[in-house]
């Protein structure tokens, strides 16, 4: 925590120096090694005495910073956005996508396109219609955080699985909104068993995942009974293992251009689940995402949890909970700004009815 302030102002330092139309050769600048080693070392990287793999990191530490600048360069007001380093600080854009984000992207662009943007046919429950309409009744800031209802941030490591995070996330805050308990479900149960065009670590869909549930009448395992491992595996449902839990139903729509039912469904009928673009996230450390997190359908490649949302400042933003452990941004949160499909956050939203 300390050392992403002294790398934030170090940054922030460094920026009054390189506005100064000075030509230096990127590769030599010696503010960029010393930041390097301390990265390195604060973050205890393996490749600490590898030479070669040390440059190469090297390369790509400094494609980092240089995104850091110009992102930091963008804030507009004290609750924008501000960038640093991070653990994935080191990672090119593709070793970042593959690594933190939903891989084989670009494959399953076309089938996410056909799968999940589609509206689902059954209508909605007719009391959340009911209550969707009654905009009046919302308030100007809302965190189910703050309800109990919301468990803590998981960390997905390596493995591609945000879509299982995301889902399960949302299925233990319905079970604790309707049975005042707060239990954790089995993300490992996700990875190793849903079928429907999910991969496991390598990728899957929220929308896809939550109609497998529901044809398949799957009973969700607490936490305890499958427990994660981090990894693809074999299916291993337990047959003494049981649980009443299961996804009822569940709607999964655009809101792009609508973001006030969004918000409506958030107040009146609980946490959502929402496919987004990351890209830009590498080297968040905190703030409200404005700008330059492109909202095209076909960027999407990740999945979060919107568990709220503030609109009593000047820039009104989404609570969302992220699956990169509690260090990640504001612990473990993000903020982004409603209104404009910042990071496709509209595009692909559900909401999980669930059965106990
Ligand atoms: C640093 O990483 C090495 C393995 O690469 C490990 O053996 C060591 O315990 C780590 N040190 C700290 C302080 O985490
Ligand atoms: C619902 O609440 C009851 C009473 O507290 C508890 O025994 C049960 O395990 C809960 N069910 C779930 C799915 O959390």
């Amino acid at each position: 925590m300390e050392w992403k302030t002294v790398a934030a102002t170090a940054l922030v330092i460094s920026l009054g120096f390189l506005a100064i139309p000075i030509k230096v050769a990127p590769d030599t600048s010696v503010e960029d090694v010393r930041l390097f080693e301390t990265y390195v070392s604060y973050y205890n990287k393996s490749y600490r005495h590898d030479p070669e793999e040390y440059g190469r990191k090297f390369g790509r530490f400094q494609r980092s910073l240089r995104q850091i600048e110009r992102m930091n360069r963008l804030r507009s007001t004290q609750e924008s956005a501000y960038y640093g380093l991070t653990e994935f600080s080191d990672l090119s854009e593709e070793e970042f996508l593959s690594l933190a984000l939903r891989p084989d992207l670009s494959a399953r662009g076309e089938r996410h396109r056909n799968d999940c943007h589609r509206r689902r046919t059954h209508d909605p429950l007719p009391e959340r219609l009911n209550r969707v309409k009654r905009l009046i009744d919302i308030p100007p800031k809302f965190d189910w955080r703050t309800k109990g209802v919301v468990t803590p941030v998981r960390a997905q490591g390596s493995c591609g699985a945000c879509w299982a995070y995301t889902v399960v996330a949302c299925v233990e805050s319905m079970v604790a909104i309707k049975n005042s308990t707060l239990r954790s479900f089995s993300v490992q149960e996700m990875i190793d068993c849903a079928g429907n065009g999910n991969f496991g670590c390598n990728g899957g869909d929220i929308c896809s995942l939550l109609s497998w549930l529901e044809d398949n009448e799957v009973p969700i395992l607490p936490e305890s009974d499958y427990p994660v491992t981090g990894t693809s595996g074999t299916c291993l449902v337990d047959r003494s293992k049981t649980s009443t839990v299961r996804v009822g139903d569940f709607t999964c729509d655009s809101y792009v251009d609508s973001e006030e039912e969004l918000i409506s469904t958030l107040v009146n009928h609980g946490p959502v689940a929402a496919a987004v673009n990351a890209l830009t996230w590498q080297n968040y450390l905190g703030g409200i995402i404005q700008y330059h997190c492109d909202g095209a359908f076909s960027m999407l490649n990740h999945a979060v949890q919107i568990v709220g949302y503030d609109r009593s400042g000047p820039t009104p933003f989404y609570i969302v909970r992220n699956s990169w452990g509690p260090l990640f941004g504001n612990k473990g949160y993000l903020y982004i700004a409603i209104g404009k499909n910042i990071c496709g956050i509209a595009n692909q939203v559900a909401a999980v009815d669930v059965i106990i």
